[in-house]
């Protein structure tokens, strides 16, 4: 007999004579109750075994983690709770789970515990929900922009190219560490390395990304970028997943208005199809509030800060507007900023972007036209010959979650500017091509994947919402 996942049997419309579910136990009660769950759903459904007719046996070996098969009928549940349960008429013991040894006890885990055993720890109620929000929001930016016409594209992982010019880069290399061939100039020779070259993995696919936009006109990459910046905090992955949208001939007000309504169709899907595991999340965040101190606490439970979004234009502020707000701001004049904003042309820290977002606009802040000296090279540069058409969007309790620009499309322009910057033409000469054949006004940006997920999830540690983090000094699993 094949088995029902819980998720089908809870939502039943009437009782069933047969059916059989598997999954992992959560707890055992009395001897006689069984939570179970199988991860279709955040809900347990309970069974209740025949305990009188069971072996001591096997009733011992029914503990927290063990995987079951039971096999009876589905009733209408007398308990509080739920709708339906199972009344065991058969159960098997599938794998023993040793109840001295598993660390996901039922009871209240430290983050910081269950970071070090993530394997196991999307067996627990908050992880799972977790992951499968991960998963329909995932889903959702394909159905996002399969809907609009985008062609997914697959960008190359091993790259020559240092896209955002930061040299945060992990070297990719087949050539002997212990033994490495030199040039007669006693340099490296990476012609003798896999590709016969330098090569890195790569840090965003945007390069390849706008060659593509320049023919099939409107594309966007999900996929997987690695930075190796030893930021140890919680916003910052080494391996992390982001999404790359370009279009050709959008100007940076077009850009704004895609980022605009595609996290706002992502946010909204993702609660009409996962609203239990949000309502589930929204209960772990107020427990987690509770701990903090009331001027900490935000004013906002997950689902209402997430209806804020969607119900809220994001506020559109240019760099100097926000330089001046910044300035004038209290924590500036009383020095409690880490970094102190005295004058124009200062790189804004996150410290900046929350204040922003969540002090002074309490919304989501869309910045734009940044000085061209803080950011990367292709974007376009404005009129006032200082200024690049950037923009980055400002989350609550996130800071940064997308960055794009409108690109410099003017050959002689970009040209110049990798000039002054010292970046290789020769390197980027295929780059430079989308510049010499056809070039056309065109913009894109990049979300990380991550961050949107902390904010739709409420986590706060960028480490709990993806499966296996990759952060300074580790890598473990
Ligand atoms: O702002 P970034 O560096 O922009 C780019 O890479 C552009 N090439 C995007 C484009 O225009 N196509 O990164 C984009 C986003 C950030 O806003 C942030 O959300 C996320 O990627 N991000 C990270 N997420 C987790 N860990 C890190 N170390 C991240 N670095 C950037
Ligand atoms: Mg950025």
């Amino acid at each position: 007999m094949r088995h029902t996942r819980i998720k089908d049997l809870l939502n039943s419309t009437s009782i069933l004579h047969e059916v059989n579910a598997k999954g992992w136990v959560r707890t055992f009660r009395n001897n006689q109750f069984i939570a179970l769950n199988d991860g279709s759903t955040i809900n347990n459904i309970q069974c209740v075994v025949d305990f009188e007719n069971t072996p001591e046996e096997t009733l011992k070996r029914i503990t927290t983690g063990a995987a079951v098969s039971v096999t009876g009928t589905l009733v209408e549940s007398k308990g509080a709770g739920q709708k339906y349960e199972i009344q065991v008429a058969k159960l098997e013991i599938l794998g023993d789970s040793d109840p001295e040894k598993f660390p996901m006890q039922p009871k209240r885990h430290s983050l910081e515990f269950l970071r070090e055993n993530a394997h196991l720890r999307v067996r627990t109620n908050a992880f799972g929900a977790i992951m499968r929000v991960r998963s329909v929001l995932s889903f959702a930016v394909h159905s996002y922009f399969q809907q609009k016409g985008f062609v997914y594209l697959n960008t190359p992982i091993i790259t020559g190219a240092d896209a955002e010019g930061a040299g945060e880069m992990f070297q990719v290399t087949s050539l002997p560490l212990d033994n490495l061939p030199k040039t007669e100039e006693g340099q490296i020779d990476y012609k003798k390395d896999f590709f016969g070259k330098h090569t890195n993995l790569t840090v965003s696919g945007q390069l390849e990304g706008e060659t593509f936009a320049m023919a099939l006109g409107q594309i966007y990459t999900f996929g997987p970028t690695f930075r190796a910046e030893n930021s140890n905090t919680s916003r910052h992955l080494a391996e992390f997943w982001m999404i790359e949208p370009e279009v050709a001939f959008n100007n940076l007000n077009d850009n704004m208005d895609l980022a605009e309504d595609f996290i706002q169709y992502v946010i909204k899907y993702t609660m009409e199809k996962c609203s239990d595991d949000l309502k589930f999340l929204e209960g772990r965040l107020l427990e987690e509030e509770k701990t903090k101190p009331q001027a900490e606490r935000s004013e906002m439970t997950l689902l209402e800060k997430l209806n804020f979004v969607l119900e809220n234009n994001f506020k559109r502020v240019s760099y100097t507007e926000a330089i001046d707000i910044l300035r004038d701001s209290t924590p500036n004049k009383r020095k409690k900023f880490q970094y102190i904003i005295n004058e124009w042309g200062a790189d804004l820290q996150s410290e900046h972007e929350r204040y922003l977002v969540e002090k002074h606009f309490k919304c989501p802040v869309i910045l734009f036209d940044y000085p061209a000296n803080i950011k990367a090279f292709y974007m376009r540069l404005n009129e006032d010959g200082k200024t690049v058409r950037a923009m980055d969007i400002l989350f609550p309790g996130i800071g940064e979650i997308v960055g794009g620009s409108q690109r410099e499309e003017r050959f002689d322009v970009l040209v110049e500017k990798m000039r002054t910057l010292g970046i290789d033409e020769e390197e980027l000469w295929w780059y430079l091509d989308t510049r010499r054949f056809g070039s056309a006004v065109h913009s894109g940006f990049g979300l990380g994947f991550e961050r949107l997920v902390l904010f739709v999830t409420g986590m706060t540690n960028i480490r709990d919402v993806i499966p296996f983090p990759r952060t300074p000094q580790n890598a473990e699993f």
